[in-house]
């Protein structure tokens, strides 16, 4: 039996981007009761991880601009960025890094005691804001600090969330499990922000925490909205053996160097200009053909890896502005980076797809909004310039807080409530999964699917593989894994566990068709088979739709303003 409740706006995800739009919600209405349903406690939110900065112009006046904002992140994306989406963010990142600072960010500082950049990939003028090599962590604890001072803002921490209902025009609520105590609840509500973050999980090496799942985004495919671009998933060339974690690009915007088995710094021949600090696409296929040709290492665990240099930056540098990955490199990896070389390989690290959005981060279900990572408003294209993420999640934070504030200002109140799809998804959660009565153990068949992802969809592909991958996905997914062995009511992590791999199902199989049909090599997706960019055929953005058969694939134009899609180089 569900127990309603309501909200008017719920906010489902409380990282940057779901903190953010809580806070401006809650500024702009006073009275408007706000929701933050969250599967974790705020500060685990997998945002408080960025390491290495979040990107805005500061100091035109020192010859950085606006133009090269907008156009690094265009170029980096490939020229799959929408335009407008780039240009907007550009424009409004920098009055969030003064808003942040006046909410109480520490940021670095230079001598002169103006906020500090660093350099990072792509870029043509070192815009990455930073705090250290904490910068999530210290912008989540600003925000949620701001946030207190709200009272009409109420935190579900620990609460999942499991499906939108709505009358197939617009957004009436969410149906979600208190995790402490297994009760299950509907949450009425006007309007959705879905800032439930990325899924990088669903790769087995892989930079995000274990509760980067899916469930986001396909709690808003199953509801009839698109995702899109899926197939772009971002692998960033520096995770740590044997883990994964994160190693910022930081490391190398402070002057650290990748070099190959012959002790060469190997990017000179893949980006000569810019060398490791190329955006994220090129240098970890330039890892990963290099490690082809046998210039690569072979780490302890048997992982074929390169070298990350930082020993010439010195002690010093590097426990001042690095001292988060010189805490990691000791702990995960018992080294110490001003000693020796680490050893690193491409990591999946971001996910440029996402549910469709416009300019605005509006969905195509009325009343629903998603922000940051979660979202594909189209910024980032086809490669996600670093710095740029925590930048989007603050813009689209805003944004969409005061587009669902206005939402609600203007809508009429419903008279009836579709109870039978409550009911349905009741049935759907505990009939299907809690009580499926499976064979198999989820455990294995979630480690299963990580290492399809990881092996047939990396950083280079082709389409013998993704069809494998595909066709492999299909059987796991037909197998008897809907068990679940424990049936406590109160923290059944087992239960939320195999709940995300139904949502990883969905959303892998998205992947691997988007990866299949698009027949070019564009930023992250990089085909073997097919080693060029077609703008003839596929400068477009890939929509897929949920159906109970088979997905279904539609095209959707990228908007360019100004920047004619030209031939990267670096
Ligand atoms: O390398 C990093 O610090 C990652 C930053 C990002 O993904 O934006």
């Amino acid at each position: 039996m569900t127990e309603y409740i309501e909200y008017d706006l719920l906010i489902v995800g409380s990282g940057i981007a779901g903190l953010r739009a809580a806070i401006e919600s809650a500024k702009q209405n006073d009275t408007l009761r706000i929701a933050v349903i969250s599967k974790v406690q705020v500060m685990r939110s997998h945002s408080v991880s960025a390491e290495g900065g979040t990107a805005a112009v500061l100091f035109e006046n020192e010859g950085d601009n606006m133009e090269s904002h907008i156009y690094d992140t265009i170029k980096g994306s490939d020229f799959l960025a929408d335009q407008d989406v780039a240009e907007k963010l550009c424009l409004e990142i920098p009055k969030e890094i003064y808003q942040l600072e006046h909410w109480g960010m520490p940021w670095s500082r230079r001598k002169d005691g103006k906020i500090a950049q660093r350099n990072f990939g792509g870029y043509s003028y070192p815009g990455a804001t930073y705090a250290s090599d904490k910068v999530g962590f210290f912008e989540m604890q600003t925000l949620y600090d701001t946030c207190l001072k709200f009272d009409n803002i109420e935190f579900f921490n620990e609460w999942y969330v499991t499906s939108i209902i709505h009358d197939d025009k617009k957004f009436l609520g969410v149906t979600a499990i208190e995790i402490s105590t297994g009760a299950f609840y509907t949450i009425k509500g006007t309007a959705l922000i879905i800032a439930s973050g990325g899924a990088g999980r669903m790769y087995s090496y892989s930079t995000y925490a274990l509760s980067s799942t899916p469930d986001g985004l396909d709690m808003a495919y199953r509801a009839g909205m698109a995702l899109k671009d899926m197939e772009f998933v971002q692998f960033h060339p520096t995770g740590i053996l044997p883990s994964g974690i994160l190693i910022t690009e930081g490391a190398r915007g402070e002057g650290g160097y990748l070099l190959n088995n012959n002790g060469e710094r190997f990017m000179k021949q893949y980006a000569a200009e810019k060398m490791e600090l190329a955006p994220r696409d090129i240098v970890s296929r330039a890892i990963m053909t290099e490690i082809t040709h046998n210039r690569g290492f072979i780490h302890e665990t048997g992982v074929q890896c390169m070298q990350l240099d930082l020993r010439h930056i010195g002690d010093d540098i590097l426990k001042e502005k690095l001292g988060a990955i010189r805490e990691i490199s000791f702990k995960f990896s018992n080294i110490d980076p001003a000693k020796e070389p680490l050893y690193i390989r491409p990591v999946c690290h971001y996910m440029m797809g996402g549910i469709h959005t416009n300019i605005d981060g509006a969905t195509e279900l009325q009343g629903v909004w998603a922000a940051g990572e979660a979202a594909c408003n189209s910024i980032h294209g086809a490669n996600r310039l670093g710095a740029n993420s925590t930048s989007e999640c603050m813009v689209w934070g805003k944004i969409t807080a005061n587009m669902a504030v206005n939402y609600i200002a203007n809508a009429q109140s419903e008279s009836q409530f579709p109870h039978h799809l409550v009911d349905a998804e009741e049935k759907r959660i505990y009939d299907g999964i809690f009580r499926g009565g499976g064979k198999m153990n989820p455990y294995e068949i979630r480690e299963k699917l990580t290492g399809i992802l990881n092996d047939k969809a990396y950083v280079y592909r082709k389409e013998s593989e993704l069809i494998d991958g595909l066709k492999k996905i299909r059987e796991l997914r037909n197998t008897s894994w809907r068990r679940v062995d424990d049936h406590a009511q109160e923290y059944n992590t087992n239960f939320i566990n195999v709940m995300e791999l139904d949502s990883m199902f969905r959303v892998a199989e998205v992947i691997l068709l988007g990866a299949t049909y698009r027949k070019e090599s564009r930023g992250s997706h990089a085909r073997i088979d097919y080693p060029h960019r077609d703008d003839n055929n596929f400068l477009h953005h890939t929509l897929v739709y949920y159906d109970i058969n088979d997905p279904i694939m539609k095209k959707h134009p990228v908007t360019i303003t100004k920047y004619k899609p030209v031939e990267r180089k670096y």
